[in-house]
């Protein structure tokens, strides 16, 4: 059950019994505050797609962590050298139900700062493991527990939020699943962890990091494309069979348009959140953060076939994995899909929902790296964590719409933190997709309008999801309050 009521502008109203003695003024106060206090239509139309706080069962689900460098038999099965968590590329993929609390004891071994970010995850500002806004980087040898109830069910992951470009490709990235508190009775829920790795030719990781041409193009691509660590791996499903398949995109800058057409696919969830129905997957593109989970019927008398899938989004076509069916048919599971949230339209046009900022994308020369992504005309400095000076202010429980200008050529999935959003307009069009995003991808010269409600106070990051152009500056804050 989905009640958000509390999200609405009035909520910050003193609830009566007025105290005694001030009686007089509280009343004056509350008649101010309520002439100003006429929920907006987009408002009105966000009640009950999710709640604003956490509801915890009382029970707490531990965990521990440790990022170190580690040997893993990658690809071919031979020893490949790596950073992980837990000694696993792809790292621990943690389950948890709706209204459990983590607690995640994290150490860091490994010979640098790092941090871990939940992504997509509406966790208290505190726990967002953004270094030098939320926490202190946690040094080599430290421990840092990271404690939170997720709000929303649904596809997340962690990765560090320091020197990603180079951390995360290096294999430091994991999944957190928050299931339904009950879940639906899929016959097997699965997760595919898309990656993609630059090789030398020895097939040892390229060491060099951040170079102008990953910084001059849409990062850095890799050579070698990995599913759960594994070149094309193969998932074994009986005929008949409904399989949740959540898919995960960790590329630091690949996207991939997955070809899921010799499937009956559908997909329930974008970004961790269900969608407002069954949606064809065709067209969706998985841009580094993207998830989408997949609600796959296996037919009956499939037994022996073998569907391969495909990335489409380069001219080359790619195999990412395959999906085998063998055995005795099952019975398929009958439920109505989980995907029927309550989602806004926020059709109004921009006249009638001024826009609250835009965020210009753009490049320049200069810094570290010789060149720079900005965001208005600005960077975020990773060596100082100096926060940019123009800072966005976002209103707590009230609509914003937001605007990225992408000036460049280049790719940027932006994504923010703490809060889902939903794209409005692209190029001026009114598009309606009809689910809520934590990542979209403005394509180049694209303009894209977006709708949100922040839900949690504090300072939340918003930037790019190309690991190069975040380290390289594209990367601001928003202050919700
Ligand atoms: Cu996936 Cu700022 O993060
Ligand atoms: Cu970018």
């Amino acid at each position: 059950m989905i009640v958000n009521d509390n999200i609405d502008t009035c909520r910050h109203f003193p609830a009566p019994p007025w105290p005694s003695g001030r009686l007089p003024i509280a009343y004056l106060l509350a008649a101010i505050a309520l002439i100003g206090c006429q929920r907006s239509p987009e408002l009105a139309e966000f009640s009950g797609s999710y709640p604003d706080r956490a509801s915890p069962n009382g029970t707490t689900r531990e965990f521990q962590v440790v990022a170190a460098a580690s040997k893993v038999p990658l690809f071919d099965g031979r020893p490949f050298e790596v950073w992980a968590y837990n000694e696993q590329v792809p790292g621990p993929a943690f389950r948890v139900r709706l209204g459990e609390t983590i607690r995640v004891t994290f150490t860091n071994k490994l010979p640098q700062p790092t941090t871990i970010h939940w992504h997509g995850v509406r966790v208290p500002n505190a726990m967002d493991g953004v270094p030098g806004v939320t926490q202190p980087p946690i040094q080599p040898g430290e421990t840092f527990v990271y404690e939170f109830t997720p709000k929303d069910a649904g596809t997340f992951w962690f990765h560090p939020h320091l020197r990603s470009s180079e951390q995360v490709e290096r294999g430091l990235f994991g999944a957190l699943i928050v299931e339904d508190e009950e879940p639906p009775p899929y016959s097997r829920d699965e997760l595919w962890v898309i990656d993609d790795w630059l090789l030398t030719r020895e097939g040892t990781l390229y060491e060099e990091f951040n170079t102008r041409h990953d910084l001059a193009h849409d990062g850095r691509w890799g050579n070698l494309i990995t599913v759960n660590g594994q070149r094309t791996p193969r998932l074994m499903v009986r005929p008949g069979e409904r399989v949740r398949l959540r898919l995960l995109n960790v590329a630091n800058g690949r996207v991939f348009a997955p070809d899921l057409s010799a499937l009956d696919a559908k997909v329930i969830a974008v970004d961790g959140l269900y969608a407002a129905r069954p949606l064809s997957p065709a067209g969706f593109e998985l841009a580094p953060g993207n998830r989408l989970d997949l609600d796959i019927r296996v037919p009956s008398d499939a037994d022996g076939q073998r569907f391969t899938i495909f990335d489409r989004f380069t001219r080359q076509v790619i195999p990412l994995a395959e999906i085998t069916v063998s055995g005795e048919p099952v019975t398929t599971p009958q439920f109505e899909s989980p995907a029927r949230a309550h989602v806004p339209a926020w059709k109004r046009p921009e006249e009638a929902t001024p826009l609250r900022a835009t965020f210009r994308l753009n490049a320049r020369s200069g810094g570290p790296f010789g060149i720079q992504w900005t965001i208005n005309d600005e960077v975020m400095d990773h060596a100082t964590h100096a926060l940019p000076h123009h800072r966005q202010h976002l209103p707590i429980g009230e609509f914003s719409r937001l605007r990225f200008t992408n000036e460049s050529y280049r790719l940027h999935p932006m994504h923010i933190h703490g809060m889902f959003f939903k794209v409005l307009a692209r190029n001026g069009v009114a598009v309606d997709e009809p689910h809520f995003r934590d990542t979209a991808l403005i394509h180049s010269k694209e303009s894209v309008d977006i709708g949100t409600v922040p839900t949690d106070v504090g300072k939340w990051m918003l930037h790019c999801h190309i690991l190069e152009h975040a380290e390289s500056g594209m990367m601001t804050v928003v202050e919700v309050n």
